[in-house]
């Protein structure tokens, strides 16, 4: 079976071809228009997903050496994210699945976060506790058996992600800023200084107070101080980020021993949350896994391999197709009900 995955919830237009759950290829346009600005603009954001998706398209059957008429089913995402980027890519697989007569699989973006891990751990066991950290989310994910959602925490502000870019910014370093800060900090002593971890002791996280307090850091000190330390003052601040990440996914998996740990979203890419998290595995011999930094970004490979996952799972029928589709936004993983 031929499924074809388009993501574009954010600023990453991507299109993957998947056959019989092996990755035959990924297509992925970056929007770099949105590092000038800090952040990523909505509509100029859907815009250029309406712009390349065709050109993705082809790039992914090019790659794959597939044609249209090959592909057996769509996977396309339908929430969480912008609302513009989501009709765009969901619109475009709409019009796919119609002309070819073929199933569309929606797909929650959390969730084809967390099933990334299968692309390379397919022998993933249940039940499993996902740390999801993103631009976007951050959420502690607790799986008894496929499809089912148990929502253990959630940032009650920022997104892990989204404070690491902020901090970038106003460090003067760039948007995004993930990769960014983690070679940085990679670098750097997270000794250096201490910066507050937020909600100690609560299953939610929340990284707005840590935020506040780079900034007054940043006022107190001249620039040039700031400047001389930066790979130490980059590897405190993603220390307290990955302390308060790890403390509340090692006291959930105290609480719910899963069989599997698993990391996802763009956030997982970071060195520090990585290896923090494998020691804790180690030291109480359960399974972590995490996906290759290019399946923990946004990418369409992802989307591709939750809809081969859910056709496995229900069959085609389920997912004949519906013109009424649209795009939820504000999508929850707990109100899944597919
Ligand atoms: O999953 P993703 O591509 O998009 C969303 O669904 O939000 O995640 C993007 C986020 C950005 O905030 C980016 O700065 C962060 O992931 N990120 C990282 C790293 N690579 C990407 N954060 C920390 N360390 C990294 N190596
Ligand atoms: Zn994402």
């Amino acid at each position: 079976m031929i499924v074809l995955g388009i993501e574009s919830s954010c600023d990453d237009t991507s299109v993957s071809v998947l056959k019989d759950g092996n990755i035959l290829s990924v297509a992925t346009n970056t929007q770099t228009v949105h590092s000038g600005y800090g952040g990523v603009i909505p509509e100029v954001a859907s815009r250029a997903h309406l712009k390349n998706i065709s050109a993705v398209l082809k790039n992914a059957l090019d790659k794959a050496a597939v044609g249209l008429n090959d592909i057996d089913a769509v996977g396309a995402t339908y929430g969480p994210g912008l609302v513009g980027p989501l009709l765009v890519g969901l619109n475009f697989a709409k019009g796919l699945a119609f002309s070819l007569s073929i199933p569309l699989v929606p797909v929650n973006h959390i969730e084809s976060h967390i099933l990334a891990n299968f692309i390379e751990h397919p022998d993933i066991e249940y039940p499993f506790l996902a740390l999801v950290v993103s631009g976007g989310h951050t959420e502690l994910v607790y799986s008894p058996s496929f499809g089912k959602y148990e929502l253990i925490g959630r940032t009650r502000d920022d997104a892990a992600g989204e404070c690491i870019d902020k901090v970038s910014k106003m460090l003067g370093r760039g948007f995004p800023g993930g990769k960014i800060m983690d070679s940085l900090a990679s670098e750097g002593d997270s000794g250096f200084t201490v910066f507050p971890r937020g909600m100690k002791n609560s299953p939610d996280f929340s990284f707005s107070g840590l935020k506040t307090a780079v900034k007054y850091y940043i006022e107190k000190n001249d620039k040039a101080f700031i400047d001389q330390n930066i790979s130490d003052i980059a590897a405190s601040f993603i220390d307290s980020v990955t302390d308060s990440l790890t403390e509340k996914l090692f006291s959930a998996a105290e609480l719910k021993k899963p069989a599997t740990v698993l990391l996802a979203g763009g956030v997982s890419a970071n060195t520090s949350l990585r290896k923090k998290a494998s020691a804790y595995a180690a030291k109480k011999s359960i399974r972590l896994c995490y996906p290759s930094v290019q399946y923990c970004t946004d990418n369409a490979a992802m989307t591709a391999m939750s809809a081969y996952m859910m056709i496995k799972k229900y069959g085609t029928d389920r997912f004949r197709f519906d013109p009424e589709l649209d795009a939820v936004p504000f999508l929850r993983i707990e109100d899944k009900k597919i």
